[in-house]
């Protein structure tokens, strides 16, 4: 089976309809390019039927980024270049001209860039049709819709069909609301027999793949009844309902795992995310990326998580904002705390309001609880770092670093100008500014003395009118 089966992904339009700047085939589905999720799909389809089929890419609009964004998560994925867009069955000549040992693969599955839910069941169906019986020569994946605009239209005639593209249907064709899907299998002799005599006499003036299914020919339209798996993203209306129907099934698997959402319609969860039982999420909540969140967590409203991982029993209080950090178990953070790539937060830490930490390792139990800034820091198991503490790590040119030792007590609005290093069990009075080290033990205070002046008051305070 392996080397029957070639598979074309056709990537090459210019997405016109989107109105965007990027190519339709990277505009990202959850944090994911749309041809990412059909390469995903696909993958799944193999394994059930233990296939290794070789995958093209029909590239040509901003081919350069689209080749490049595919490379990093499918390098074995290969290219074919269509410099002109004349339309679907011009990328699939591309393919073949391109790519001479396609014409040895049996079968031959095509789908578009612009349909991230086809999901395994739906390219099994359809392989199916096709290999189950030997007279049919392509099998091609329908369905009813209640608004057909924008899909070619399938023509019942006798016993077989015709595929009518939306601008060169007739008024009584234009109501017709089974449609196609643009996923197809074909017996690759039927490609090569009929694929070089489609001609371009249409109001497009395109090469239609469609004109692969004639009545005359021995093919099949497939219906299916999920028609939502088969959406096709040419707007951004379609772009979002593509969006909401993976996000909801995304959410229902967590939900099934043991994952608590208390109004799962606001938040946004990327597929990526990892989350695990017991942890509860809030309404409005938004995980990105390489994100893994521990059991029985809790992340309340408004928390943002990118590319990090919090450990088992942590909870994120309201509004904060987390990214590129490590989070270990039983860590309290927030409300409206931000947490910078390079945290190392660590157990039980206490992380309170208006805290910033960059590229800083917590140790255990360290406390932080209210408006400070932690920024390339070391600080030692159970320390506490009082309101107000600034970490001066930068000098104008380059960043320095805080090293402080286990149990120390540093009291509100204190300084560290680093590169600084403070001991272990260190004391530093309010109000310091400390700007050379202390050995551990040491206490240290670095303000001024208090003058106080009595009865002098009242020269200074001025009345009110
Ligand atoms: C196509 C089908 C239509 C079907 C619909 C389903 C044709 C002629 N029409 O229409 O019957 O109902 O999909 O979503 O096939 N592409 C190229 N090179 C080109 C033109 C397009 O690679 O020269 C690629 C696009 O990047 C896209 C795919 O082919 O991924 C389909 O093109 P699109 O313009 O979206 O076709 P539809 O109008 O949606
Ligand atoms: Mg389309």
């Amino acid at each position: 089976m392996a080397d029957s089966l070639g598979i074309v992904i056709l990537a090459a339009g210019k997405g016109t309809r989107l109105k965007v700047d990027i190519p339709k085939s990277l505009c990202p589905m959850l944090g994911k390019p749309l041809v990412d999720h059909v390469l995903s799909n696909l993958d799944s389809f193999q394994k059930e039927f233990d296939i290794r089929a070789k995958i093209s890419v029909v590239v040509g609009h901003k081919k350069e980024m689209v080749k490049e964004s595919i490379c990093t998560s499918w390098p074995e994925i290969t290219f074919v270049t269509q410099e002109e867009q004349k339309g679907t069955a011009h990328a699939l000549q591309c393919y073949f001209d391109q790519n001479k040992d396609a014409w040895n693969s049996k079968y031959t599955l095509v789908v578009c860039a612009d349909t991230p839910l086809i999901g395994k069941e739906e390219f099994s169906k359809l392989f199916k049709a096709l290999i189950d019986d030997d007279a049919t020569q392509a099998s091609a994946a329908v369905f009813e819709t209640a608004n057909p605009t924008g899909y070619g239209r399938i023509v019942l005639e006798g016993k077989g069909f015709d595929i009518v593209e939306e601008k060169d249907a007739d008024e009584v064709q234009k109501k017709i609301t089974l449609v196609n899907s643009g996923l197809y299998f074909f017996r690759t002799s039927h490609i090569k027999e009929h694929l070089g005599s489609i001609e371009n006499q249409n109001k497009s003036g395109e090469f239609y793949l469609t004109d692969l299914f004639k009545r005359s020919f021995n093919v099949k339209a497939v219906s299916y009844k999920d028609s939502y798996k088969f959406l096709g993203i040419n707007n951004l209306v379609q772009l979002e309902q593509a969006c909401e129907i993976k996000q909801k099934e995304i959410i229902r698997n967590h939900q099934l795992a043991g994952i608590r959402f208390l109004n799962s319609s606001s938040c946004y969860i990327e597929e990526s995310v990892q989350l695990a039982a017991g942890t509860v999420i809030y309404p409005g909540v938004v995980l990105e990326g390489q994100t893994k969140i521990g059991p029985e967590c809790v992340l309340e409203s408004g928390v943002v998580v990118k590319d990090s991982e919090i450990a088992g029993g942590s909870s994120i209080f309201a509004n904060s904002y987390l990214e590129g950090c490590k989070v270990n178990e039983k860590a309290r953070i927030g409300p409206m705390a931000r947490i910078r790539p390079g945290s190392k937060i660590g157990e039980s830490c206490k992380i309170g309001n208006f805290v910033e930490t960059k590229n800083a390792q917590l140790d255990k139990k360290v406390s932080v609880s209210h408006l400070s800034y932690v920024g390339d820091a070391k600080i030692g198991e159970g320390t506490n770092l009082g309101c107000g503490f600034i970490t001066c790590n930068y000098d104008g040119a380059k960043k320095h670093l805080t090293t402080i030792g286990k149990n120390s007590f540093i009291g509100s609005d204190s300084q560290m100008i680093a590169p600084i290093n403070l001991g272990d069990g260190v004391y530093v009075a309010s109000g310091s500014t400390i700007n050379k080290d202390i050995p551990s033990g040491g206490f240290a205070i670095a303000r001024q003395r208090q003058v106080t002046k009595e009865g002098m008051a009242k020269k200074f305070l001025k009345k009110k009118d």
